[in-house]
């Protein structure tokens, strides 16, 4: 790990830019296309709520990568940390985006789940490679599994909403594939229990605040 200035500043400035910078996609939102259902108040605010959780969640996995990437010593590894972080900044962007078009408001929790994502990167970082990529392929299988949860939520209403929400979805499990067939080795189940934990602990705590 390098300790120069220029590169603490690069670094500090990622943060800053996600929890506090608008965030520009490269890519065009899945929505782009997808005209709006005729959704009524109530089904706005489900919705805003669930995009607030998932912008949270994307809030997350940017502090997890670059805690991940800060502590990793394979090239290999950062190389690819920084390429799914790529397709997650575009995740960020969607989201914050679908919360403002549903009258939503993003979390105010988000440098708390910040903080403590880019703490918790780190960590697994120092564990070691293999180690690090179970993190990272775990993270993903249980994002996963949480946005199929919303799909179910949504029942067939918002298409825009899902329409992201399938995207991001469908993304995070090449992320996952990514690790795995780069070497990543399977967590043991308390551990992939208190993730699990603390997911819902982030997921509960942003559908409101
Ligand atoms: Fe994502
Ligand atoms: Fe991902």
């Amino acid at each position: 790990m390098r300790f120069d200035l220029d590169y603490c500043i690069g670094e500090f400035d990622k943060g800053l830019r996600v929890l506090w910078g608008d965030p520009t996609a490269r890519r065009p939102t899945p929505a782009q296309a997808v005209p709006e259902d005729n959704l009524d108040d109530g089904e706005r605010r489900r919705a805003a709520a669930l995009m607030r959780v998932n912008h949270c969640g994307e809030v997350c996995a940017q502090a997890l990568y670059q805690g991940q990437a800060l502590a990793s010593r394979s090239e290999d590894i950062k190389a690819a940390l920084v390429n799914a972080a790529r397709e997650e900044a575009d995740h960020l962007a969607w989201s914050a985006e679908r919360v403002r078009e549903l009258g939503g408001r993003l979390s105010a929790l988000n440098f708390f789940w910040y903080a403590g994502s880019l703490a918790l990167g780190y960590a697994a970082g120092r564990f070691g490679d293999r180690w690090n990529l179970g993190f990272l392929a775990e993270t993903e299988r249980q994002v996963e599994q949480h946005l199929q949860g919303h799909i179910e939520r949504l029942a067939g209403r918002d298409a825009r909403t899902l329409s992201v929400i399938r995207a991001m979805q469908q993304e995070e499990a090449g992320h996952r594939r990514t690790a795995e067939a780069l070497g990543a080795r399977e967590l043991p189940e308390p551990v992939r229990r208190g993730m699990r934990l603390a997911a819902r602990l982030m997921t509960t705590l942003s559908y409101r605040i």
